[in-house]
C-alpha cells in the first residue's frame, strides 16, 4: 500500500512550518513507521539547516531520470540520526528551477512506494511545486502563529486551497507558538479563520536549541511540551487508531 503523504504549508514565512514538519516526521518514526521528509523549499533548503545535514545528495539527483527506482532513491536520500530519511532541497541556486511539478510528482510517487509516511515541507506561499504535492497528499497541514497578520495569511491560504478545489476534510490547522497567555481563544480563531484548530504547539526557547543541535525535540526530548503537543496531533489526526493502540501497548509492555 502506498505511504501516506502529508504536506505542511505555512500561513506566513517564519511561522515554524519546518520545525513542525520535522517533529511530525520524528513522531511518526517513533511510532514505528518508515518516514521520509521531502524539502520543497527549493531556494533555502530549510530541512538541511534544521537537521544539520550536508547537502551532498539532494532532489537534484532525480532529475534527468525517466524512471525513478531504488537506485535513484539511493542517490537522493540523506539519513538523519533520528531514523528519519530526507530528500533535501538543491544545494546550488541554479538547480531550484529544475525542480518542476513533474519532478515532484515522480519523486513523491517513488517515496510513497518506499515509505509508510512522507512529510513534505514547503516554502512560504503556494508555489506550483507545492500545489503538485498538495494534489498527491492525504493530509494538508497549514501552520500559523496566533498573531493577526499570520492569521490573515492563514485565511488567505485556506481560501486558496478552496479555490484550488482541495477538499476541506483533508485539512488540519496548527497554531504554533500558541500559549495560554498569548493565544487567541477558540471563538476568536473560528471568527478569523473560520476553521477549527487541530493543535496548539507551545512556544519554547528549546526549539532554537534543538535546531542548533540539529536534533528535533521529538527525538531528543519526547517528553518536552512541544514534542508532546506534536505527538498528540499525530496520534489524533495522522495515524489510524490501530497504530496508536499498538504503540501504547508496546510502550506499556516496554
Ligand atoms: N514552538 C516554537 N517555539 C519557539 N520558537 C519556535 C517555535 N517554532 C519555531 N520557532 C522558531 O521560529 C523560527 C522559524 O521556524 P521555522 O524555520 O520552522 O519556520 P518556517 O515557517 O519553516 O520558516 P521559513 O519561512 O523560513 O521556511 C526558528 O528560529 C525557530 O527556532
Ligand atoms: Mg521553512
Amino acid at each position: 500500500m502506498a505511504g501516506q503523504i502529508v504536506v505542511v504549508v505555512a500561513a506566513k514565512s517564519g511561522c515554524g512550518a519546518t520545525t513542525i514538519a520535522v517533529n511530525i516526521a520524528v513522531v511518526l518514526r517513533n511510532r514505528g513507521l518508515r518516514v521520509c521528509v521531502l524539502d520543497l523549499d527549493t531556494r533555502f533548503g530549510d530541512v538541511a539547516g534544521v537537521l544539520n545535514l550536508p547537502r551532498t545528495r539532494t532532489i537534484s539527483g532525480s532529475i534527468g531520470h525517466d524512471h525513478l527506482d531504488a537506485d535513484v532513491l539511493g542517490e537522493i536520500i540523506t539519513p538523519h540520526l533520528s531514523g528519519v530519511d530526507c530528500v533535501l532541497a538543491p544545494d546550488k541556486p541554479g538547480e531550484a528551477g529544475q525542480v518542476t511539478p513533474t519532478v515532484v510528482t515522480k519523486v513523491l510517487r517513488l517515496l510513497s512506494d518506499s515509505y509508510d509516511a512522507v512529510v513534505v515541507d514547503t516554502a512560504g506561499g503556494l508555489s506550483a511545486i507545492a500545489v503538485a504535492a498538495l494534489d498527491m497528499a492525504h493530509r494538508h497541514i497549514v501552520v500559523s502563529t496566533p498573531e493577526l497578520p499570520a492569521l490573515r495569511g492563514l485565511r488567505d491560504v485556506l481560501d486558496t486551497l478552496d479555490l484550488l478545489g482541495q477538499p476541506r476534510d483533508m485539512r488540519s490547522v496548527i497554531l504554533n507558538r500558541s500559549d495560554a497567555t498569548t493565544s487567541i481563544s477558540a471563538a476568536q480563531a473560528d471568527g478569523i479563520v473560520r476553521s477549527p484548530i487541530a493543535a496548539h504547539i507551545p512556544s519554547s526557547r528549546d526549539v532554537a536549541r534543538s535546531i542548533n543541535r540539529g536534533m528535533p525535540l521529538a527525538a531528543s526530548h519526547p517528553e518536552h511540551s512541544v514534542a508532546l503537543a506534536t505527538a498528540r496531533f499525530v496520534d489524533r489526526h495522522l495515524l489510524p487508531a490501530s497504530t496508536v493502540a499498538a504503540f501504547s501497548r508496546r510502550e506499556t509492555a516496554g
